[in-house]
């Protein structure tokens, strides 16, 4: 009796100590999973680390985590749908996810292409390739699409057939399942800060050695042809501008590196301006970047081309110049010199900021719903917030198949990615950087029409295939 007794306690003793480190093992998992993702999306989200060296950061993370979940992971991902990311974009090799009850297997790693539990495919749009796409595609493979950045990376993705290829989307626009339209936008206070602004009389007063508009931008002669209007604009009205497009003025010296682009000198050097131009690398709706939200913040107003439908996401009826409100520059620059010369009338585009006055219930809105963090550890980042939309959809039809009821359906619509072609701006006077539009993000637009055709083609055919057979099919497009 006592002899089974002491086994009894022997055996539950040892199973409580297999339990507990089990638990221990998978807290320090999700710790680690944790830890590692904060620092991913501080470099993403501030722009200035490339992809490498985010990966980089990742891998030091996760050498570590490999250690401990080695074993659990081969039970794990029999255990919970798998989420397999086809791109290196998180680093991960593996880690569960808990997305409020339920929970996913995030991977990166293609081994798991042919598991059974396999249940999404994640692809990030800037380096979602023809390459070795995961077909054939099963019936229950969904597939989800994250593509934050300008349409300037990988413009294929931009038509009907191709964005129709996902299940779930996370875009720029406001149409997508989870929509990043404020991604560059930290909070409401910061633009409702005053902390940057400076008064009125003294930039009166700076206006002696400093033009009534700013520009600066380093990445010339992108799709929506900024670089041909503020020339334009240029022989109209002073504009300095420090970047290497336009070039015309220096910057002080330690703050040349494009690093350094947030750095409050910076700033302080812009917000001595009574306008900068803020126009976008593409004309799409609801691609909004910095350039719009980086005048606001400082209490300058942003003279802005770029997304058609802004008006929908500015702070007030009266906070930016609208540059499709002028038929030519020359008539934008005669409307600025008015109010470089009407402090009355220039205060009036800064007055929803001094009185902290927002009217824009769906700006206002969209902060406050969005589930993800700008530059803020606090709180989730948007791919975490993705990846568990993804991975609560995924349950949600499991659950549905075990009631016998047939699963919910996705599918991405055209508007959640679209952009219309890119066009010249045409001025009377003689253009020479148009070559650059007409030569490359014109027809490279045409060509990337005919690369979703094909695309859609050979996905529908659902067999893997090669490069030479995309680009044959690509030629026949052409060819047609
Ligand atoms: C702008 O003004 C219109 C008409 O007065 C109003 O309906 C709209 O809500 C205003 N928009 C914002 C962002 O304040
Ligand atoms: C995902 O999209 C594919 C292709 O359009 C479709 O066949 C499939 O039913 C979709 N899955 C879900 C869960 O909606
Ligand atoms: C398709 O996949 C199979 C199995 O992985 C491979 O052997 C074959 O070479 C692939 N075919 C193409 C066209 O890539």
């Amino acid at each position: 009796m006592i002899r089974i007794g002491r086994k009894r306690l022997w055996a539950s003793f040892f199973c409580f100590t297999a339990f507990f480190f089990l638990l221990v093992t998978l807290q320090v998992v999700l710790e680690l999973g944790k830890s590692e993702r904060k620092i991913k999306v501080s470099s993403l989200q501030d722009g200035s680390l490339k992809l490498e060296e985010q990966q980089k950061h990742a891998y030091q993370f996760f050498n570590k985590q490999e250690l401990y979940s080695n074993t659990r992971r081969v039970l794990d991902a029999d255990r919970y749908p798998i989420l397999l990311w086809w791109s290196p974009l998180t680093g991960e090799t593996g880690r569960l996810g808990q997305c409020g009850q339920d929970v996913c297997f995030f991977t990166i790693k293609r081994t798991y292409q042919h598991n059974h539990m396999t249940k999404a495919f994640l692809f990030y749009g800037t380096d979602f390739n023809i390459d070795s796409l995961p077909l054939p595609r099963k019936r229950h493979h969904d597939w989800a699409l994250f593509h934050e950045e300008s349409p300037k990376n990988n413009y294929k993705l931009f038509h009907k057939p191709t964005i129709t290829l996902f299940n779930h989307t996370a875009t720029f626009s406001r149409h997508s399942h989870l929509p990043l339209t404020t991604q560059y936008l930290e909070g409401i206070e910061v633009i409702k800060s005053l902390r940057y602004m400076v008064p009125l009389q003294k930039k009166n007063s700076l206006r002696k050695g400093l033009a009534p508009l700013v520009y600066v931008q380093s990445d010339c002669d992108p799709p929506s042809d900024r670089d041909s209007y503020v020339r334009e604009l240029m022989s109209y009205i002073q504009v300095d501008a420090y970047g290497e497009c336009l070039h015309n003025r220096d910057l002080p010296q330690h703050l040349k590196n494009p690093a350094s682009m947030d750095d409050g000198n910076f700033y302080r050097i812009l917000a001595q301006y009574k306008f900068i131009l803020a126009f976008e690398n593409a004309v799409c709706e609801d691609y909004i970047t910095e350039k719009l939200w980086r005048p606001l913040k400082l209490g300058v107003v942003p003279v802005y081309y770029g997304s058609p439908s802004i008006t929908d996401w500015l702070p007030s009826n009266k906070s930016a110049i609208l540059v499709t409100r002028f038929s030519h520059p020359r008539e934008l620059a005669h409307y600025i010199k008015a109010l470089d010369t009407n402090d009355q009338e220039y205060e009036a585009y800064l007055e929803w900021k001094v009185k902290g006055a927002i009217s824009n219930q769906r700006l206002l809105a969209a902060i406050q719903e969005r589930k993800w963090g700008v530059q803020d550890i606090t709180q989730d980042n948007y791919i975490d917030v993705f990846e568990c939309m993804v991975c609560n959809r995924v349950w949600e039809n499991i659950r549905r198949q075990e009631k016998g009821l047939s699963p919910r359906r996705w599918n991405a619509q055209v508007n959640h990615l679209s952009c219309p072609k890119p066009e010249a701006f045409l001025f009377s006077s003689p253009n020479i950087r148009w070559t650059s539009l007409q030569e490359m993000w014109i027809p490279s637009f045409e060509q990337s029409k005919k690369e979703a055709q094909a695309l859609r083609q050979l996905v529908e055919r659902n067999m893997n295939f090669t490069a030479q057979e995309f680009w044959t099919l690509v030629f026949k497009e052409e060819t047609r």
